[in-house]
């Protein structure tokens, strides 16, 4: 591996065209971007340069065999200023075990974080200081590599860009439970963070969307009786004052909101249990009004609350809850990350 990093600084920056008070999610992109190449089989010297398109060969096996993995991640300003960032290494795990499942090479964890490091000091003024914004941070992996032969590609580039970004979602979130697709099946790479699994998903959403719904909530792929995850969330359910979330498995991706809110919920008390939860257990609690909450837990959907969801053919609205358990933990987790509370967990890093 090959250190430093090498700087190319932008020559007028883009930021005074930004409307910081209306950001949309990722749709912005900062100054900067990070490059690194994966050539004779050694990562490269990284490049922090001015965020442009990058020009590919036509046989790039990204194009035609999908290795493409990627991450997301967030940057936060605290009221003193100091940029955070929030579990950041397990980001660097998550995407080597996406790339060990893509015979994609691993990247050293010195140069994400470095990388990262030096690209947030150089575009440190994108990160937004709005309450709900934050800077979007987008590492991703790729198969620069050609050739039309179907196995994995000889070279790769690893970019990291990042988006000064809003909300996820706007309004109200509607999701419908799947009965027919499946978004992962076993030993597939549902766990992975892989461009294809979301692929495969959009024609699905898209029946979906045309339905009304934001998204789908996904179910085994055997007999689509249990809730898996949705298409950017894991999925919290209370039933009545206990919080289920179903187990990770190869299927669905073990989210960092998810583990956070576990961790954060036990030690608030609240019953949490993470195991199986069946569609017809989720049907039985919203008739008997047991059912309190849904929420979707992510890096870019936060805590978003689940207002309704639809199932063959009818739709459950979930009710308004005083003291829910999705505003009460977002806000612990979202104090943490941007240091208006006590990190006792040491998942902050400061930059
Ligand atoms: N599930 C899927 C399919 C996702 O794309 C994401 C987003 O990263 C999540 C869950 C939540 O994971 P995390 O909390 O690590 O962002
Ligand atoms: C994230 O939450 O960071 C994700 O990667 C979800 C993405 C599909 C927007």
């Amino acid at each position: 591996m090959k250190s430093n990093i090498e700087i190319q600084r932008i020559e007028k920056s883009k930021i005074d065209a930004v409307d910081f008070d209306n950001l949309p999610f990722g749709s912005v992109y900062s100054d900067h971007m990070l490059e690194c190449d994966f050539i004779n089989g050694e990562w490269q010297t990284p490049v922090i340069k001015p965020y442009a398109p990058i020009s590919l060969d036509p046989a790039a096996k990204i194009f035609h065999y999908g290795q493409s993995i990627f991450e997301g991640m967030k940057a936060y300003k605290d009221n003193a200023g100091n940029t955070l960032l929030f579990r950041p290494i397990d980001n660097c795990k998550r995407l080597n075990k996406s790339a060990e499942r893509l015979v994609i090479p691993q990247i050293p964890e010195a140069v994400f974080m470095e990388g990262l490091k030096r690209l947030l000091e150089i575009d440190s003024k994108w990160i937004p200081t709005n309450e709900g914004s934050s800077l979007y941070i987008r590492p991703f992996i790729f198969a620069t590599g050609i050739g039309l032969h179907a196995s994995p590609a000889d070279d790769y580039k690893f970019v990291i860009c990042t988006a000064p970004s809003g909300a996820y979602f706007a309004g109200k979130v509607k999701v419908l439970i799947e009965e027919k697709y499946a978004r992962a099946a076993n030993g597939g790479v549902g766990f992975a963070k892989a461009g294809g699994n979301y692929a495969a998903q959009f024609y699905p959403t898209q029946l979906a969307i045309e339905k009304g719904y934001n998204q789908i909530i996904w179910t085994d792929d055997n007999s689509h009786e249990y809730i898996e995850e949705a298409g950017a969330m894991n999925i919290f359910i209370r039933i009545n004052d206990t919080l289920i979330t179903s187990p990770t498995s190869d299927r669905i991706l073990d989210g960092i909101t998810r583990k956070s809110i576990i961790q954060i919920a036990k030690d608030m008390d609240i019953d949490i249990e993470v195991r199986k939860i069946s569609v017809s257990e989720v049907i039985a609690a919203a008739q008997s009004g047991s059912l309190k909450e849904m929420f979707g837990t992510g890096t870019a959907a936060v805590i978003s609350p689940i207002a309704a969801f639809g199932y063959k053919n009818t739709d459950y609205d979930l009710p308004t809850i005083a003291t829910s358990f999705a505003t009460t933990l977002k806000k612990a987790i979202t104090d943490i990350q941007t240091n208006k509370a006590e990190d006792p967990y040491g998942w902050r890093v400061l930059i």
